[in-house]
């Protein structure tokens, strides 16, 4: 570590900047966004809380949205009320500490949103390609496998970021033209080469495109499996049973999904 007058290697703290741009209108950017906040809140709060009453929900497929709700719930608390604080009441400054804890939580979030997706998918292609066994396939004991392959696998590929950062110097600029802290973000700003964040952010990046591809294939598997199928009823009735999976994947509202799964018995 080399410490002189003017470089510091971790600053105290980083002044977020907001939407670059729109500063004059920030006061109003606020609203949609805390409305979006409580309907965030309240529809995963009511998720996790209908999943939890529901005997007939103690299924691998809502476990899975339940914990889908729940990385909703991390990432927007994570990022939107310091949004907000920026926008409303121009609290720009956020701790270092604040800050990477911030990066963490948001590409954890962000990591199990994808795997979580990806062991939706797999659990949708047994369901319908390989029916009769799904129950035995899927008992308890391999949902907590999955649940702790989903974490394990999402801690040892983010906590990374935290060292990458830590190891870099950073010399004065504190400015981040944004309204949270990220990765590629923080590393910018440091003075000094940042080739490895660069190849690991895309290393973790690329691992994205591979929940991608599994989630595509186990697709490709249900589509020839249920055109297969001898009549339209029987197709559309198996495809139902994805309904929720499409939804939450084109990140639209999962209650709408959830209701859609109610229905679901294939
Ligand atoms: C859960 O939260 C996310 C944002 O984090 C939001 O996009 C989604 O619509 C919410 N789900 C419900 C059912 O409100």
């Amino acid at each position: 570590m080399i410490h002189t007058n003017n470089t510091q290697f971790h600053p105290s703290s980083f002044l977020l900047m907001g939407i670059p741009g729109l500063e004059d209108v920030h006061i109003w950017i606020g609203f949609p966004f805390f409305a979006v906040y409580l309907i965030a809140l309240l529809g995963n709060f009511t998720i996790l809380f209908v999943i939890h009453i529901e005997h007939s929900l103690h299924q691998p497929m809502f476990y899975f949205l339940a914990m889908l709700a729940c990385t909703d719930l991390g990432l927007s608390t994570a990022t939107i009320p310091k949004m907000l604080s920026i926008f409303w009441f121009n609290l720009r400054e956020i701790g270092f500490g604040a800050c990477i804890t911030q990066m963490y939580t948001i590409h954890i979030c962000t990591g199990l949103e994808s795997v979580v997706l990806t062991v939706m998918a797999i659990d949708r292609y047994i369901a319908i390609c390989n029916p009769l066994r799904y129950s035995m396939i899927l008992t308890n004991k391999v949902i907590a496998i999955l649940g702790i392959v989903i974490i394990v696998r999402t801690l040892v590929f983010v906590t990374p970021f935290i060292f990458l950062i830590l190891r870099l110097p950073f010399c004065g600029i504190r400015i981040i033209s944004h309204t949270y802290c990220e990765h590629m973000g923080l590393a910018k700003l440091a003075c000094a080469n940042i080739r490895v964040n660069v190849i690991y952010g895309l290393i973790a990046f690329s691992v994205g495109y591979i929940d991608l591809s599994v989630i595509g294939f186990s697709y490709i598997q249900i589509l020839q499996a249920v055109f297969h199928l001898p009549c339209w009823d029987a197709r559309l009735k198996a495809l139902s049973t994805c309904g929720s999976h499409i939804c939450v994947m084109s990140h639209q509202k999962q209650e709408n999904s959830s209701k859609k799964c109610v229905c679901n018995e294939f």
